[in-house]
């Protein structure tokens, strides 16, 4: 053990019981229960712990980071741009995420929400419940076929290839725009193509986002490229909402797109209130990884990330920003 007896923040309950395995060994300060920490309070509990098991919503930008005894960050989600990657590793923070356990259940979620959106499920389910079903009828809520359509991937990533694989079942086709070209033995068990992102979007029935929020993905869904879509198009987002500029998807579902289906928003928890209007968009909670043995099985990998830590051994879940030149 690094530490005697360290002492981990946990900022929220985890689903489960990870965090047993700290067992008398560890400190556990936990905030489950309590309401999200504001970065002044995160600020303050970071300069007290030695680990932390942070949730995507908590800010840990450099005021937080600066004047922090915490020596590993365990996010718990896939994406970390939560974090301030450069400045923890400046001091020597090491941080760690939750990849593959996830991929599954977002690539679920994503169809989830593409099956919703294009055949308009939320619609459906508020004519039945407000008792306006009046019988079946040729034209009712007609929507959008999947079969022999296009379905546009960006980020072809871990998540991107699931939701790839779930397409395949739906006999669509897969073209994907990614910041490198996967090997042409990663491309053959989809028959997807490599594709700039315009080309994509010009071309695709279905758009669906999976890369991860940065600098060079940040809006790149603005005004102009949401309409140089596909007429009739549909949009997914289980990434991050920055990457859309959600008024102008507003504006881009009035006269443009078929539909959209949002799991995540630009200034999570809030949704934009021009989304908020249009029944052709379909919202959820941010609930990509909700499924029960996912995200406990994500509370065990940041716990064992932790552990490992203070164990003396590399965390098995580095970030990649991190992967090399590791020091304790
Ligand atoms: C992640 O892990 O980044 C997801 O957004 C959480 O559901």
């Amino acid at each position: 053990m690094l530490f005697k007896k360290p002492s981990i923040l946990v900022t929220s309950k985890l689903p489960g019981n990870a965090l047993e395995a700290f067992g008398e060994d560890y400190k556990i300060k936990s905030l489950a229960g309590k309401r999200a920490p504001d970065k002044k309070e995160l600020k303050k509990l970071f300069a007290k712990a030695d680990g932390a098991i942070t949730l995507l919503s908590d800010q840990i930008d450099e005021t937080v980071l600066t004047g922090s005894k915490v020596k590993i960050i365990a996010n718990y989600a896939v994406g970390y741009n939560n974090i301030d990657i450069k400045t923890a590793s400046e001091k020597n923070i090491l941080v760690t995420n939750t990849p593959d356990v996830l991929t599954d259940a977002t690539a679920d979620l994503a169809w989830a929400l593409i099956l919703s959106a294009a055949r308009r499920i939320p619609e459906g389910e508020k004519i039945v419940r407000s008792g306006k079903f009046k019988g079946w009828a040729p034209e009712l809520l007609l929507g959008m076929d999947l079969s022999h359509k296009t379905i546009g991937i960006v980020g072809m990533g871990r998540i991107g290839r699931a939701v790839a694989r779930r397409a395949l079942a739906f006999g669509m086709k897969i073209v994907y725009a990614d910041s490198r070209r996967l090997l042409p033995s990663e491309e053959e068990p989809y028959g997807a193509k490599f594709v700039d992102l315009e080309t994509l979007l010009k071309d695709s029935d279905i758009v669906s986002l999976h890369c991860p929020l940065t600098d060079e993905t940040r809006r790149i869904l603005g005004r102009d490229r949401l309409f140089s879509m596909r007429k009739g198009a549909v949009l997914i987002n289980t990434a991050r909402g920055p990457i859309v500029d959600e008024e102008a998807l507003a504006e881009a579902l009035e006269s443009h797109l078929f539909a959209a289906g949002l799991d995540v928003y630009e200034k999570e928890p809030e949704v934009h209130p021009a989304l908020l209007k249009m029944k052709n968009a379909v919202l959820l909670p941010h609930i990509g990884s909700a499924g029960r043995e996912t995200r406990e099985e994500m509370a065990r990998m940041a716990v064992n990330n932790i552990i490992a830590f203070f164990d003396g051994k590399v965390p098995p879940n580095l970030i990649p920003e991190q992967v090399t030149g590791v020091t304790h």
